[in-house]
């Protein structure tokens, strides 16, 4: 078959190659892949010392070709989602049972792949940070793939959401899927918050948290800025912040979230934010401008027509 594989000496450390067919798990659906999406860690975190040849991926839709042996999972001809900590940048690939959900005919497989990896954390984290009715979120990096799916979800929840970009064009769009404010960046922000999904790290966690209220909590799930954060614990003290900053990874098996998200996308409660779609042939293109911040959300590619 056609893969995306790891190459080290590739641009982006990627090449379009042949590899082997995968060769499913008892537990596992082989799936033929139509579209695929990227993420911003499986991208700019890849370790270069992984073999090449190496099929990385975690988010891929498709159409189940063989059912799981052991009869957990769908019937061949399904639609479905699929995550894995490997494998989804393939024409086919083997998705464990409990890692997939069935996309209803009126949902796109192209968009649907976008969801998995990026709509799931901003899920879990969103959850991370307790009851949200009437209380006030801040998500930074709203503009991204986990941004986009935590403010519209965070909004499902009932809170009021800040929504932190980098510059005014990087917030186009998000008051329309939930947003009640766009700043740049958390020290432009008035007020203070119960909660933050923090994507971005950095000097923006440490200015995130000068804004929390006594007893609010920040997910920190992401470092795209890929700078170590500061915070002034001595100032935090003087000035009474009793918050606190929660690591935050993903939770799996994750099928029972992406089933909900599914449906909320199916009854059009939730917009899957694709900002980059094409041809997988073009993914260089995509990896570039998910790089350079010039993605609104996530970056999808089509390995062929559903
Ligand atoms: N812990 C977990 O389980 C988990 C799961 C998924 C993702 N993550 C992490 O969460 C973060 C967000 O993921 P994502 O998929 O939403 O990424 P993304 O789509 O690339 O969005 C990241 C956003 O961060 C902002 N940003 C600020 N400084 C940046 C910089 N120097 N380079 C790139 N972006 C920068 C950008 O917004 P502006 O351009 O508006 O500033 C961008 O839209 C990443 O660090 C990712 O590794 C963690």
């Amino acid at each position: 078959m056609k893969a995306l594989v790891h190459h080290r000496a590739g641009r982006h450390m990627l090449r379009l190659d042949t590899a082997p067919d995968p060769r499913p798990g008892p537990a596992q659906a082989l799936i033929r892949v139509v579209a695929f999406s990227f993420n911003f860690g499986e991208v700019a975190f890849r370790t270069p010392e992984l073999p090449d040849g190496t099929i990385p991926g975690w988010d891929a839709a498709g159409v189940v070709v063989t059912p799981a042996a052991d009869g957990s999972g769908p019937p061949a001809g399904t639609r479905v989602v699929t995550f894995g900590w490997s494998g989804a940048w393939a024409e086919l690939r083997a998705a464990d049972t409990g890692e997939l959900a069935v996309v209803p005919d009126g949902v796109d497989l192209g968009a649907v792949a976008a969801l998995p990896v990026a709509g799931i954390t901003a899920m879990q984290a969103v959850r991370r940070l307790g009851s949200l009715l009437g209380k006030r979120v801040l998500v930074t990096g709203a503009s991204g793939g986990v941004g986009r799916f935590a403010v519209q979800l965070a909004n499902l929840a009932g809170a009021e959401v800040v929504a932190s970009v980098g510059s005014p064009e990087r917030g186009e769009g998000l008051l329309e899927i939930g947003a009640a404010e766009v700043v740049v960046g958390p020290q432009a922000m008035t007020g203070r918050v119960d909660g933050v999904v923090d994507n971005v790290g950095g000097q923006q966690l440490a200015d995130a948290y000068q804004r929390l209220t006594s007893g609010g909590v920040i997910a920190a799930v992401g470092m795209a800025s890929k700078e170590p954060t500061t915070i002034d614990f001595e100032q935090a003290r003087i000035n009474h912040d009793r918050g606190r900053i929660e690591t935050f990874n993903i939770t799996v098996p994750l099928g029972g979230d992406l089933r909900f998200l599914v449906r909320l996308a199916e009854q059009g409660r939730l917009e899957i934010p694709v900002g980059w779609r094409g041809d997988w042939n073009s993914y260089q293109d995509a990896v570039g401008q998910l790089l350079s911040r010039k993605v609104a959300g996530k970056a999808v590619l089509d390995v062929r027509s559903a």
